[in-house]
């Protein structure tokens, strides 16, 4: 079983360098099999959720060939079947934007019911409520989401929640149904602008994208394009609490100021220094952190995805902080292992009350989900000895060579994968 074997103490100092955003492109590859011609998708990050994605694809017939390592090429001429049954593509949330992609297309899907992290109740009666809208009849049926409709109709639709993954979904059906779709109250990440940005590249006419009301005109066919996704603003987001957590010095590279924004804006209010330019961010931590108060919520404000990771933060600041979750309610789970390592942290529902601590001390915890898992190794970076991280598969769906990339930066790191392993590691470190 792999863990990540890490000896705290060391400031993170250096470049790193982003990868693609997953969140982007989970539904740019669904969205890929829309046309019968051929689609070149690059900067798509080699992590196991967009792996499994692809698996996936190639299943219901798409062929996928992976030019390199972040690059592929996608033609799904040749597709059989509108059945995606696996016990593989459960474990992953976005398997559900195949619905979208294969109603949008061929007017009929049946998808297996997702699963992905386990941060809380994560329903989907906003995607089913835009497919209805549309004119399509969805049941769900031995664990399958299945769709079908004669035809697709551009509707109004008003969402009661910000969902991304509804406004996605919804978007992609209606760009190949027939006539105007409005989607009002539309979730405005960068990952669904990025999407409509793919979509309209392979002749979608979708607009508004990155506001509340997303306008769609269908269209009965789209083509080939060559697309690059954008960067991983989570990633990003990661690697700079990192810095804070550990009192370093780290430029971010290749990413997306504006969209870093909520949390650069966290980062000067607990004391550290940013320092933007057109591509990359540094973030230099000098001076103690102070607390502050954050609450999640949907874009522009502060991602759910960053909680764990500010919340490791805020234990190391000095005063009180409070953490509230508006998003998910199960996503304070990891909380009792940063406990463990010595974090003073007291949670009431979705509100986290923090009393900053002087330090963490190491232990070996386990990862209870994918953003969470990254924090606990923020914790361990900068706690005083030895932890050792259990679960990390689930930090590798997401981030790509993570403890490389921290290893980079001058953390003592290491993927270890047997107990004798891990003696070494222990021995080395001294
Ligand atoms: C996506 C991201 C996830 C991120 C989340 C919020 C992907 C693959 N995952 O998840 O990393 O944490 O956005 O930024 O991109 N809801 C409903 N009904 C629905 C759909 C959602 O009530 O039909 C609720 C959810 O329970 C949740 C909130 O809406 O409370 C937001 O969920 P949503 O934006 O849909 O998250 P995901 O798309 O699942």
């Amino acid at each position: 079983m792999e863990q990540y074997a890490i000896k705290g103490g060391n400031p993170l100092v250096g470049e790193v360098e982003i990868g693609g955003a997953k969140n982007a492109a989970l539904p740019v590859l669904a969205a890929s099999i829309m046309t019968d011609d051929t689609v070149y998708i690059d900067n798509l990050p080699d992590v196991r959720d967009i792996n499994v994605m692809l698996q996936a694809m190639q299943e219901i017939g798409v062929m996928v060939r992976r030019d390199n390592r972040h690059k592929v090429t996608v033609n799904a001429s040749n597709v059989t079947n509108l059945v995606v049954e696996n016990e593989y593509i459960k474990k992953i949330r976005a398997s559900y934007y195949l619905i979208g992609a294969l109603l949008g297309k061929y007017k009929k899907a049946e998808v297996t019911l997702p699963g992905g992290c386990d941060i809380g109740c994560r329903a989907i009666d906003q995607h089913i409520k835009g497919f209805k809208a549309l004119g399509a009849e969805v049941t769900i049926e031995h664990g399958l989401i299945k769709t079908k409709a004669d035809k697709l109709r551009g509707a109004h639709i008003f969402m009661d929640v910000v969902s991304v993954g509804a406004t996605i979904n919804v978007m992609m059906a209606a760009t190949m149904a027939e006539g105007t779709t409005i989607i009002e109250n539309a979730a405005k990440e960068p990952h669904v602008v990025d999407l409509a940005n793919f979509l309209n590249s392979m002749g979608a006419s979708i607009k508004g994208a990155g506001t509340d009301v997303i306008r769609i005109k269908g269209v009965s066919s789209l083509h080939g394009t060559d697309y690059t996704i954008i960067p991983d603003q989570i990633e990003a987001g990661t690697f700079m609490l990192a810095a804070a957590v550990t009192k370093g010095d780290v430029t971010v590279k290749n990413i997306i100021p504006k969209h870093l924004e909520s949390i650069t804006a966290k980062l000067l209010e607990i004391g550290c220094e940013v320092e933007e330019a057109d591509d990359c961010i540094r973030v230099v931590a000098s001076k103690p952190l102070m607390h502050t108060q954050v609450k999640t919520q949907p874009y522009p404000g502060f991602p759910t995805d960053m909680q764990p990771q500010i919340t490791v933060a805020l234990a190391l600041s000095q005063g009180t902080s409070i953490v509230t979750e508006s998003i998910f309610e199960n996503r304070y789970r990891y909380v009792d292992e940063l406990t463990r390592m010595g974090a003073n942290i007291k949670v009431e529902g979705n509100t986290a009350i923090i009393n900053g601590v002087e330090k963490y001390t190491g232990a070996t915890i386990s990862v209870p989900d994918l953003r969470a898992g990254a924090a606990l190794v923020m914790a361990a970076l900068a706690a005083e000895g030895c932890t050792v991280v259990e679960d990390i598969y689930y930090i590798q769906r997401g981030y790509e060579d993570f403890h490389l990339k921290l290893h980079n930066l001058g953390a003592m790191i290491e993927l270890v994968e047997s107990e004798r392993e891990l003696q070494k590691f222990k021995l080395k470190i001294g």
